[in-house]
This record gives C-alpha cells, structure tokens and sequence, in this order.
C-alpha cells in the first residue's frame, strides 16, 4: 500500500511539473508572437514620430530663435512657461508652451513604444556583469517620487556576486518590480508599509533578488495572468499591462527565471533569480561585446557637442516617407546643405553621375531598392560613399538587415530621433576619416 502510495504521489508531481512546463512553453509562444507585433507596430509608429518630433523640435529652436530676438529670453529651449505673459512676446511664449506640452506627449509616446520594442530586443543587448545592489539602489533613487509617500524602503542586501547582464535591462527588470510594489499600496501610509528589497545567493550560487511589498496582494486567480502581455488590473491610462511581461522576456533572456508569491490583502514578493557572472565567463562576454559591429543609438542618448561653426557639408537623405526627409532636412538645413530623395535608386543614380556626399542618411528598408542594396551597388560605383551611410530605422529587423548590420560596421540611428541626436551624428560622419 505505501508503495502505492508513493507512487501516486510521484506521479502527481510529475504530472504537476508537466502542467508547468506546459504552461510556459504557451507563455513563451505567446511572446513570441507579441514580440513580432510589437516589433511591426514599433516601426510602424517610430516612422511618423521621427518627424513629430524632428518638427517639434525645430519649430521650438524657431520659436525661441524669434522670442530671443524679441528680448525676452527663457532659461531654456523646453522650460515651461505658462503664466509669463510679457507684453509682445507673450503670444510667442504661449505657442512655445503648446509646441512643448505636444514635444511632452510625443516623448511618452516614443517611450512606449520602446516599452513595446522591448520584447523583440531582450536578446540583443551587450552584457557585463553588474552589480545588481547597484541597479536596485538607481532604482529606487529613479522611483522615489512613486514611493515617498506609500511606504519605507529597507534594503536587506547580502553580499552577491556580480550577474551576467545588460544594466539598462536589468534596471528595467527591477523599476517595473519595484514600481508595482508602489502602486499596490495606497497613498498616506508611509510610515506602515514597506517595500523590502534583498540579495542574497541560493544553494546553488544563483543570485536572488526579491521585491517585497506590504501592499494589495494578488488574488489567486489573477496570479495566474499577471505574466501575460496587456493583463492588468489598473485604470485605464495608468497601467498597460506591459511591466511584467517585459521583466519576463528581459529575466528569461539571461537565463534566469521570475517568481512570486503573494496572498490578498498581506502583500506581495517577487523574486529574480539569475546565475552569477564568472570571471571568465563575464571577460569572455566583455571581448564579444566589444566586437559587436553596428553602432546603435537612440533618441534618448547624450548628444555630444557639436564643434562650432563647422562648415558646410553635403548631406544626402534617402527615405521613402516624404514628411520624414522633410523633418530631417528642416533640422538640418541652417548647418548643412541637403538633398532628399525618395528613391534609393535615384539617390544611385545621381552618384554614378559623380555626385559625392559628405554623409549619406539612408532608410534601412524601401520597397523599391533597399538601404542593403543601395550599399551593396555603392561598392562598384563609388566605394569611399559607403563610409558616409548611416542607416535609419523604425527598428523591425529582418534576419537579412540583422546580419547585413552586423557584417558592415556601419553606423544607425534608430527612428525616432531627436534633432541633437541627429545633427551630432552628422558631425560624427564628416569627420571620420
Ligand atoms: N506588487 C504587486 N502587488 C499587487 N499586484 C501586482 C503587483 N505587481 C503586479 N501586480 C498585478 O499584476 C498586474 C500586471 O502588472 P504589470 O506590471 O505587468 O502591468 P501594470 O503595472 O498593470 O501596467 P504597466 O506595468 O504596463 O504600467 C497589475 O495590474 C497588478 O494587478
Ligand atoms: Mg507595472
């Protein structure tokens, strides 16, 4: 009878880890394919957004151009200004202030999309081991404003080796964590709840990090979903449902897993497991790091300066959305001298003909000649123009364009871009050798 028993027992747990695993092969599918949607709908998006804010932008430097003439000078391009009326500028002022409440909600837009690229780049980012007391610590710093009036934080860190990651991501990771946790605590109790975070490593020299809260809980039946793309429980316009799906996918990528535990009404613990970075191993990933080939960027980086009256170059756009070349040669104009074309074969055409650029902005894919044609035709007619090509991208990648990045070394900004980005980009390009 007992051996019965016991094997009624092993069968029910195996059939128990079959269940699981079930259900995140279906989790894993199911991210899959939200990744190639949010990939297209990224691009989609990304490209008319390029030009909302490269227009914005230059309308605001306009603006502010025509108000400094007009003597009433603001601190700074995007200060907020309502209420200054003065005299003759303050029409001017109060476009300003319209121009840069719609610069505002573009950049929310710009950073939910790249919420949803998230999904489809877990994998491509360079890694190094990091220090994940750190990030926690940049976090909290980052969510304060969340927390301040919600709960304590009480940090219980243990000394942990470094992880094998990529910093922004795993920030990501635990802002998504850590801001939930605010979130399911109610206003004005400060002094009762906490929010706990802590390191420590397993029994198996993996590293833990748990977020725990003093807040809402979760039922047991929306425990089951919460991993899922656009579940949430939020109020419209307050959550899309996107946080935890994308600590998944970003946990996962690094081989490492995300659990939690959590009853109604006593609050709420997640826990990242990751393994730890070796030495060997994390200087091995430092050396492929470094070998990476295409330079990425986004809106979002530091611009560097840009050296003072430069002279003019030559700069070649090639982009099939006319509203976007326009936006890029608006910005590029009062520096630069500018030629847009639509058409990659056109832009071929007028070098075959002995045209030379000092930097060549081209569209990644067209649906006549691609940028990877472009670049290819460009080392039989005029092999010294392919150094001057940087490629634009909303970002949906093609197994082609990923390896033809990667094989080329050339330089890519990603759409949407601000005006700085691109002017120094520019630079960049003129004065490489
Ligand atoms: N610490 C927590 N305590 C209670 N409920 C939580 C906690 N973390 C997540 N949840 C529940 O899981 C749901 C999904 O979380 P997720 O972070 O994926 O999306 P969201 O917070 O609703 O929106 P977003 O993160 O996109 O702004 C939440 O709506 C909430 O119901
Ligand atoms: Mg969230």
């Amino acid at each position: 009878l007992a051996v019965a028993r016991e094997r009624a027992a092993r069968d029910a747990a195996s059939r128990q880890a079959l269940a699981q695993t079930q259900a995140r092969l279906v989790l894993a599918g199911r991210m899959a394919s939200v990744g190639t949607l949010a990939a297209g709908v990224a691009h989609e998006i990304n490209n008319p957004l390029a030009f909302v804010i490269t227009n914005v932008d230059a309308a605001l430097r306009r603006i502010g151009a025509m108000e400094r003439r007009n003597g009433a000078p603001r601190t700074g391009p995007w200060a907020r200004s309502h209420g200054d009326g003065r005299g003759p500028s303050s029409e001017l002022s109060e476009v300003l202030s319209l121009l840069e409440d719609a610069r505002e909600g573009a950049e929310r837009v710009r950073l939910i999309v790249r919420d949803l690229h998230s999904f489809s780049r877990a994998e491509e980012d360079r890694r190094g081991p990091v220090d994940p007391r750190r990030v926690l610590d940049s976090c909290v710093h980052m969510a304060m404003n969340e927390i301040r009036h919600r709960a304590r934080v009480v940090r219980s860190f243990q000394e942990v080796p470094p992880v094998e990651a990529n910093e922004p991501r795993l920030a990501q990771v635990f802002l998504n964590l850590i801001v939930n946790a605010a979130q399911a605590i109610p206003e004005g109790l400060a002094a009762q709840n906490v929010i706990e975070l802590s390191t420590r490593c397993d029994a198996a020299a993996w590293v833990v990090v748990e977020v725990r809260d003093t807040g809402a809980g979760i039922a047991p039946e929306s425990l089951e979903r919460i991993f899922e793309p656009f579940y949430t429980s939020k109020e419209e316009g307050e959550g899309l449902g996107l946080g935890l799906a994308i600590c998944h996918a970003i946990v996962a990528a690094l081989g490492g897993r995300i659990e939690v535990e959590s009853r109604r009404g006593q609050g709420s613990t997640f826990r990242v497991v990751l393994p730890a970075a070796t030495s060997a191993e994390a200087l091995a990933a430092a050396d492929a790091g470094s070998g990476a080939s295409s330079e990425l960027r986004d809106g979002s980086g530091l611009a560097g300066a840009a050296p003072q009256a430069a002279p003019r170059q030559r700069v070649l756009i090639i982009d099939d959305e006319p509203l976007l070349t326009r936006a890029i040669a608006g910005t590029l104009e009062p520096r630069h001298e500018t030629t847009a074309t639509a058409s990659a074969r056109d832009a071929l055409t007028r070098i075959r003909a002995g045209e030379r650029y000092d930097a060549i902005l081209c569209d990644l894919m067209m649906p006549d000649m691609t940028g990877m044609d472009f670049y290819a035709s460009l080392a039989e007619h005029a092999p010294e123009q392919q150094r001057r090509v940087v490629f634009l991208t909303g970002g949906a990648f093609t197994e082609r364009s990923k390896s033809f990045l990667q094989r080329v070394n050339a330089r890519l900004l990603l759409k949407p871009f601000d005006a700085a980005t691109l002017l120094s980009l520019v630079d960049e390009v003129v004065a490489a050798p």
